[in-house]
């Protein structure tokens, strides 16, 4: 487009050239004229300026034509560009180029699907402020389907105006060369993603981006990783189904998953460790420093497992089975594989929804989510919820895995390193009810309209409950505002599997210059969140589900 629009600039100016000459010719002409009848010059002059006129006229002509041709010829070209097509005449640059500009000093640099764009002389001007720095060294899409005010002709135009290259494609699932690294083939993050670590690759977004949609777009969708992100692939991929006591196992290849009958979902998915840093604040815990953000909300597409497990052989009524058991294709330096399980009634229950899913938002699950498949079990806790899943196991013992043994488990705010017994709590499977405010965050400055602030969020309960209320206070619980639904799922409990989205426009005190916030949430079992995180603290940090509360200031 910059190509086309210097064209243009050059066709403009050709015009204008030819105008120029017609201008000049059309002058020359009437001061001619005016000459000729003031002072009476000769015919042989004034033939010669006529036949200049004529002869500039013609050129004027050829240029206007030759310049009409090229035009019509450009704007076809561009109406026929999709915005952030390859382009022939541009450079190449890969993954790694695009991610080292991402400061002004270096330049900053977009893409947006094979398009590379250098915006820094736009940041200043955007219409949605520093914002666009979100994207720096990364791609705007995932931005877009949040602000779709973007999609739109004229925002596409101001983007192709700093176009300068193309996206290498082939190098999207680039990789580090260090194979002496365990982590050495890990997917391409997108750099909005804030990780709690890098190494497994664990990182959500800022909250104020989190709740901005109700779907939350694969690329800013929180990561959750224990391990390498294994690299499987569709035409070799098998999962492999045994059921306790019976010989044979039977396999199942991505293909023959895909034939049976599909069922699409809306479920959101939540870490154990979601809003630990709260609990973190009251006293330290061993976990990931998650924020509020370690939750996002997709649509699922796969097969019912208990479709699957009934096509394995196995019979409803047979009620030696207690568990079933999944084992992914992450596994650590020994070998040892991520695994966890969920009791076998959900796994058969037609309401629960529990589904092998091969599509996230319509598309092939992205390989940090689990490509190609990922059991999801809506409303209960992310870890049961087992990525790039390759073995099921129909048994009557849990899971022996750390992390269903060992881990992602609640413990009394008394228990310590030294008392805790892991035998002694169970699992946990479906999350309590939380909420959180998103925008907003800790910290800042909140501009007073009408002696109002806006305060926006989400909440969620576990099992499938749904959320019936979010109340939100600003003066310490002496008054309570109900917040709207901006959006919520219309699916009834016990399978309201998505969050919603909330806001509340409160009064501010006219001299306060700052407020704590807090929100609750209340679900469809009449379930609410603890008051203070002191009293659900647990040494892992994990049910993180006290009130939220942020600290911001006033500016009126
Ligand atoms: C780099 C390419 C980008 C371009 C060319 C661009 C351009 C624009 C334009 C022209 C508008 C005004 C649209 C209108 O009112 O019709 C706008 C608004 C906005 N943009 Fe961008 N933008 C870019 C990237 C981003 C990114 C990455 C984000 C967020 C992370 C973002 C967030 C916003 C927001 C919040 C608004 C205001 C929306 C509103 O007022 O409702 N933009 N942008």
């Amino acid at each position: 487009m910059y190509r086309i629009l210097q064209r243009f600039t050059t066709i403009e100016i050709k015009r204008r050239g030819v105008q120029a000459i017609q201008c000049c010719g059309l002058h020359e002409l009437n001061k001619e004229q005016h000459n000729f009848s003031n002072e009476n010059k000769s015919f042989k002059r004034t033939r010669n300026i006529l036949l200049g006129a004529v002869v500039g006229g013609c050129i004027g002509y050829y240029f206007i034509e030759k310049s009409k041709l090229v035009s019509a010829e450009e704007i076809k070209k561009y109406n026929n560009d999709e915005p952030g097509s390859f382009k022939e005449d541009l450079p190449v640059y890969n993954l790694e180029d695009i991610s080292s500009h991402a400061t002004r000093d270096k330049r900053i640099w977009v893409t947006y699907k094979e398009g590379v764009y250098d915006i820094t002389n736009f940041i200043d001007t955007h219409p949605g402020g520093d914002q666009i720095l979100l994207a720096a060294g990364s791609s705007v899409e995932p931005f877009w389907l949040l602000y779709s005010i973007h999609e739109n002709p004229h925002v596409y135009k101001i983007l192709e105006s700093y176009r300068i290259g193309n996206l290498n494609k082939d190098e999207c699932n680039n990789l580090t060369k260090d194979m002496t690294d365990p982590y050495f083939n890990e997917p391409k993050r997108h750099n909005a993603l804030k990780p709690a670590s890098k190494k497994p690759f664990n990182a959500e977004l800022p909250p104020e981006l989190l709740i901005q949609s109700f779907i939350t777009p694969n690329e800013l969708f929180y990561v959750r990783n224990h391990l390498p992100v294994p690299d499987l692939k569709a035409e070799t991929y098998e999962l492999e189904i045994e059921i306790e006591g019976v010989k044979k196992t039977k396999s199942f290849r991505l293909e023959d998953l895909k034939k049976l009958p599909k069922k699409t979902i809306t479920a959101t998915i939540m870490c154990a460790g979601n809003r630990r840093s709260d609990m973190i604040k009251h006293k330290p815990v061993k976990g990931l420093n998650w924020g509020p953000a370690a939750i996002g909300t997709a649509t699922w597409t796969g097969v019912p497992l208990r479709d699957v497990l009934i096509s394995a052989g196995l019979k409803e009524d047979d009620d030696k089975f207690k568990h079933v058991q999944f084992e992914g294709g992450d596994s650590d330096v020994t070998g040892k594989m991520y695994g966890a399980s969920i009791p076998i009634w959900r796994a058969l229950d037609k309401r629960g929804d529990v589904l092998l899913a091969y599509e996230m938002n319509g598309v092939p699950i992205p390989r940090d989510h689990g490509f190609p498949i990922r059991v999801i079990v809506p409303g209960v806790v992310g870890a049961r919820n087992v990525k790039w899943l390759e073995k099921i196991t129909v048994s009557d013992k849990e899971s022996d895995s750390h992390w269903q043994q060992n881990d992602y488990k609640g413990f009394s705010p008394s228990t310590d390193w030294d008392t805790v017994d892991f035998t002694k709590s169970p699992a946990i499977q479906e999350l309590p009810v939380i909420s959180a405010i998103c925008q907003p965050s800790e910290g800042s400055t909140v501009k007073v309209e009408q002696d109002k602030i806006t305060v926006k969020g989400y909440a969620w309960s576990g099992g499938g409950h749904k959320i019936v209320r979010v109340d939100v206070t600003v003066d310490g619980g002496k008054s309570w505002h109900v917040a709207n639904f901006e959006h919520q799922d219309a699916a009834l409990p016990p399978q309201h599997w998505a969050w919603t989205i909330w806001t509340v426009k409160i009064p501010v005190d006219k001299k306060s210059k700052n407020v704590e916030i807090w929100a609750k949430a209340v679900d469809s079992s009449y379930n609410t969140q603890p008051e203070s995180v002191e009293n659900i603290w647990n040494l892992r940090g994990v049910l993180s589900n006290a009130y939220h509360k942020v600290k911001v200031n006033l500016k009126r």
